[in-house]
């Protein structure tokens, strides 16, 4: 099997190119060993990982064109291209810099009160909507469905992505959240989302349902009229 694996490091390339090697196949390979073999007997490639197990989301990067979590994509023994996560600057090979994306989203799921919360309001989270808002909670803010959504690659200046929108279903169920979450998603591109389902489909939380999450937004967005007219 064959690796053709980007490289670039700004600080010493011109450009960026492509490195090619053969790596011994085995069964149940993952994307991640096969970068860790040609790391370790053949070129060194900055990447990064940790858990092993789709839970920090740090080993996210392009696979054949689609973005995956290394650490549990699975390869087959052809030639595959592994190339760095979809809109992030390079800081080295497969390493990108995420912090802008990372600042963006911890901003967006920050709680927002108009008041403190008032000792009757504790305790008083909505137990019928605590499993979808805990499912949420396990997205590792890996970029991977971002990476992988059709309308945020043509649109993003119209679509915050469904990383963003995520985090707005999110606080939309927060039972303790005070802010307008079915103004705000429809504000950053509710409507331009075309539900095609590939963030549901690339992202490796089988747990997080963003098709669902999508569509619980329009329907709380539809019942005050926020429907925009372009999508009428
Ligand atoms: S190494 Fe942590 S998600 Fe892949």
């Amino acid at each position: 099997m064959k690796l053709k694996i980007f490289k670039y490091d700004p600080a010493m390339d011109a450009e960026s190119r492509y490195i090619e090697h053969e790596v011994p196949f085995k069964d149940k390979m993952t994307l991640l060993e096969a970068i860790v073999w040609v790391h370790e007997n053949k070129e060194m490639i900055a990447f990064d990982y940790s858990c092993h197990g789709r839970m920090c989301g740090r080993c996210a990067m392009m696979l054949d064109g689609t973005p995956v979590l290394a650490c549990c994509a699975p390869i087959t023994n052809k030639d595959h291209t592994v190339e760095p996560l979809k809109g992030h600057t390079v800081i080295r090979d497969l390493i990108v810099d995420k912090s802008a994306f990372g600042d963006r989203l911890s901003k967006q799921y920050q709680r927002i009160r108009t008041e403190p919360i008032k000792p009757g309001e504790i305790n008083k989270f909505d137990a019928a909507v605590a499993p979808t808002i805990y499912d949420m909670a396990n997205c590792t803010r890996c970029g991977v469905c971002d990476a992988g959504c059709p309308v945020l690659a043509e649109k993003p200046s119209q679509y915050a992505g469904p990383a963003t929108m995520l985090a707005i279903a999110y606080r939309f169920l927060d039972s303790y959240d005070q802010a307008d979450r079915e103004l705000e998603a429809v504000s950053k591109g509710l409507y331009h989302c075309i539900m095609c389902g590939n963030c549901d489909k690339v992202c490796q939380r089988f747990e997080i349902k963003h098709v669902e999450a999508w569509k619980m937004l329009r329907a709380a967005a539809e019942k005050r009229n926020l429907k925009p007219s372009y999508a009428k």
